[in-house]
């Protein structure tokens, strides 16, 4: 299995596109902890893993808690003994055109998509340089993994999202930033921006659909029908929404051996999308 031995974190792990990074890395021999802000779904997802022959525990919590990113880190060392992939997924829009958008509301979500993998990625930084410095020590060269969650919102814009695009616009810069930090420490530092992917986040908008619960916020998901349509008949060279499972793949690439030498990247992961 091409990450046996490897452990991974999994940010917003609970469901959608997290849970299935987390399967798929598990199913590759990795050993996971699973956060998800709400611990039922990060539980279900353990057991998932675990059923299918995996390795995982969770550290369930809001990764925006000021101390989460020092938890999230020990939980991997004190569980498994290493640091090995790191995947900033967690995250949720809130969405409103710029007029009506308060500043809470902007606030928040640059705290999840920016703040927090920020957080979680200097909290790894120590672990990271004393592995690194007894593997050369050592004479071995050992690849570290970093992808972080992008979307082409923050690569392309996209009305009502500014605070998403501004988010998902820095999570490319923090990506490309510690590609040059930490390439002394082996570690390939890359960013998965998604287009389109079946979740909640996508799910089209219906009158009965309930607002979703994120930490006490009440968030109105969905997109249009009709927008859903023309996205996929115009925008969306491959005809429909991805599959989060299609989503996991895209991640996965940069998580094995066959990437160790890309570094600071954006990949598209959109079924070919124009934006
Ligand atoms: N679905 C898409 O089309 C799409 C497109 C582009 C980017 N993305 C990004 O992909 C990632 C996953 O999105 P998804 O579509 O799977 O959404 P989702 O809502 O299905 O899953 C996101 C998970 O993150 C968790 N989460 C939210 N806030 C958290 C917090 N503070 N701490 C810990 N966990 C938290 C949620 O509880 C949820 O389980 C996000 O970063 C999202 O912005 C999604």
């Amino acid at each position: 299995m091409k990450l046996d031995g490897k452990v991974a974190l999994v940010s917003g792990a609970g469901r959608g596109i997290g849970r299935a990074i987390a399967l798929k890395l598990a199913s590759e021999g990795a050993r996971v902890v699973v956060n998800d802000l709400d611990a039922e779904p990060a539980n279900e997802t353990v057991t998932a893993i675990r059923a299918a022959g995996g390795v995982a525990v969770t550290c369930p919590g809001s990764v925006v808690e000021p101390e989460f990113g020092e938890r999230f880190v020990k939980t991997a060392l004190d569980e498994f003994g290493g640091l090995d992939i790191i995947i900033n997924n967690a995250g949720f829009t809130w969405d409103s055109v710029i007029q009506k958008m308060t500043d809470e509301q902007f606030q928040a979500v640059l705290d999840v998509h920016v703040t927090a993998p920020f957080r979680i990625l200097r909290a790894a930084a120590e672990p990271i340089r004393r592995f690194a410095k007894q593997e050369t020590d050592e004479g071995r060269e050992v690849f570290r993994k970093v992808v972080n969650i992008s979307s082409v919102s923050g690569l392309g814009g996209n009305a009502g999202q500014i605070n998403y695009a501004a988010g998902k616009a820095a999570v490319v810069g923090m990506t490309k930033t510690l590609a040059k930090e930490w390439g002394r420490y082996r570690v390939n530092v890359n960013c998965v921006a998604f287009g389109f992917i079946q979740t909640r986040m996508t799910q089209p908008i219906a009158d009965t659909n309930e607002p979703v619960d994120v930490g006490g916020r009440a968030i109105k998901y969905g997109v249009q029908p009709a927008l859903l349509d023309t996205l996929a008949k115009q925008q969306i060279p491959l005809g429909r929404l991805g599959t989060v499972e299609e989503a996991a793949n895209g991640v996965y690439l940069f998580c094995i051996p066959e990437s160790d030498y890309i570094s600071g990247q954006v990949i598209t992961v959109g079924g070919g999308i124009r934006f």
